[in-house]
């Protein structure tokens, strides 16, 4: 579905990917492990048009999408959940869902809302509430409600377990799978990668803007470098 190889982005003089290759399947949850400043945020604002390759190749659907605009990319079905969650503060969680929807033309939406009210019940409580008052967690589940509302094929979820409380997490992961089990393709960039790995059918390792590792996530969860690294030993 998805075919990165040997990409290079920079921020100026800051050559944040080295010839990155990626490669996602069709229907699976693949995670991007890393520390920070690994370069993950910076993979997936590549993948959305945010920003652009200067050197290799994105295909996407056997097209390529590299350096094309976020407009035109979010059409084609890849959605985008930013790191930190960002919500319209000033609108109400029931218009930041309608505007998840924009690029859309059928006449499902008012429908959609309604069963993305039923995987996050608490939106459907705080339909009316501006966003910028909703807690962390809640906007959270805005910000992933608001990404579903584009129906993606591929959807790009940048740490969406930052910040909230344990119980949380495990809310957001099972959402995560129930996203994918009803037929979206995911990459999710975490820090936490032992829930990551929990859900993830493989997995790649970034380390200052390399690939250092991948291979599926139970050989990950085995590897001793990644227990020593990333999962606290
Ligand atoms: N707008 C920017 N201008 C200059 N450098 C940037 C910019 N954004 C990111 N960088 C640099 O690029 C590198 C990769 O950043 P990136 O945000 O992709 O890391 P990350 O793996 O997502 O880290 P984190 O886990 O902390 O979110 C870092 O060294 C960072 O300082
Ligand atoms: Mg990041």
């Amino acid at each position: 579905m998805l075919k990165v190889d040997g990409i290079d982005v920079f921020y100026g003089n800051i050559h944040a990917l080295k010839g990155v290759s990626i490669e996602v399947l069709e229907g699976e949850i693949v995670t991007l492990i890393g520390a920070n400043g690994a370069g993950k945020s910076t993979l997936l604002k590549t993948l959305s048009g945010l920003l652009k390759p200067k050197n290799g190749s994105i295909q996407y659907e056997n097209k390529s999408i590299a350096g094309k605009a976020a407009q035109t990319i979010v059409k084609t079905g890849i959605s985008h959940v930013p790191e930190g969650r960002r919500v319209f503060a000033n609108m109400t969680v029931e218009e930041n869902l309608e505007l998840g929807a924009y690029v859309r033309k059928d006449k499902q939406i008012q429908k959609d809302i309604q069963k993305v009210y039923e995987t996050f019940p608490r939106l459907h409580e705080r339909r009316k509430q501006l966003s910028g008052t909703l807690s962390g967690g809640e906007q959270q589940m805005l910000a992933m409600g608001r990404a579903i509302m584009a129906k993606p094929k591929l959807l790009l979820l940048d740490e969406p377990s930052m910040g909230l409380a344990p119980i949380m997490v495990k809310t957001i992961f099972e959402i995560i799978e129930d996203i994918n089990k009803n037929g979206t393709t995911i990459l999710l960039v975490e820090q936490n990668a032992h829930m990551a790995l929990s859900v993830a059918k493989r997995g790649y390792v970034i380390e200052t803007g390399r690939v250092v590792l991948t291979g599926s996530a139970k050989d990950l969860q085995a590897s001793e470098e990644i227990k020593s690294a990333y999962l606290g030993g």
